[in-house]
């Protein structure tokens, strides 16, 4: 749960988020690698961005894509704003993360999917940033920050499975 994540955890998070920022284009660099190893994670996926599902990630065609740098783009920019409200507003943060998880519910992601997606983002930032900024103590506060975001999220798809 978001309102769980201790003060430290959040800082070490937007500081690296930070250091991604300073990058030239770091929404489509950054967005380009997180989906190209989303996709290799899971090929379901793609279907549900609007991509054949034997779509060649790896090809230099999709970097021309308009639709997928829109996509990625949309994503970081995302993941931007729920770090801007971690800290003072994370009560609406919650409820944001609460609405946001029946959508994807809606959308047909599946909860297997989010640390798929963590996992693709945690990595992509690595290559991006280095291990010197992404550290041990830096991946486990993202797979700590991440987790809360996406637990409040899939909280949602339990109940949409129920029928609730
Ligand atoms: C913490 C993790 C995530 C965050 C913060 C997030 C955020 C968002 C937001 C804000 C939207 C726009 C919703 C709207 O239309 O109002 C969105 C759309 C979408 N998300 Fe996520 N998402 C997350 C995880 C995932 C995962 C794991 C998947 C599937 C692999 C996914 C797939 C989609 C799809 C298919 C859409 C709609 C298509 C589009 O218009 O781009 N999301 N996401």
């Amino acid at each position: 749960m978001v309102r769980e994540l201790s003060y430290n955890t959040i800082s070490e998070v937007l500081d690296s988020w930070e250091a991604l920022r300073r990058i030239e284009d770091y929404e489509e660099q950054a967005g380009l690698l997180l989906f190209r190893r989303l996709f290799d994670k899971s090929p379901r996926a793609k279907l549900l961005f609007g991509f054949p599902i034997d779509l060649d990630v790896h090809s230099d065609t999709i970097k021309n894509s308009r639709r997928f740098k829109a996509h990625a783009m949309y994503l970081i920019q995302m993941i931007d704003s729920s770090l801007n409200m971690l800290g003072p507003d994370i009560e609406l943060l919650t409820e944001i993360m609460h609405a946001l998880g029946e959508k994807h519910a809606r959308f047909g992601v599946l909860a297997e999917m989010y640390s798929q997606m963590g996992d693709a983002l945690i990595e992509a930032m690595t290559v991006l940033l280095g291990e010197g900024v992404m550290n041990e103590k830096v991946v486990e506060a993202w797979h700590e920050t991440y987790g809360a975001l996406s637990g409040d999220m899939i909280e949602e798809h339990v109940k949409y499975d129920l029928g609730e």
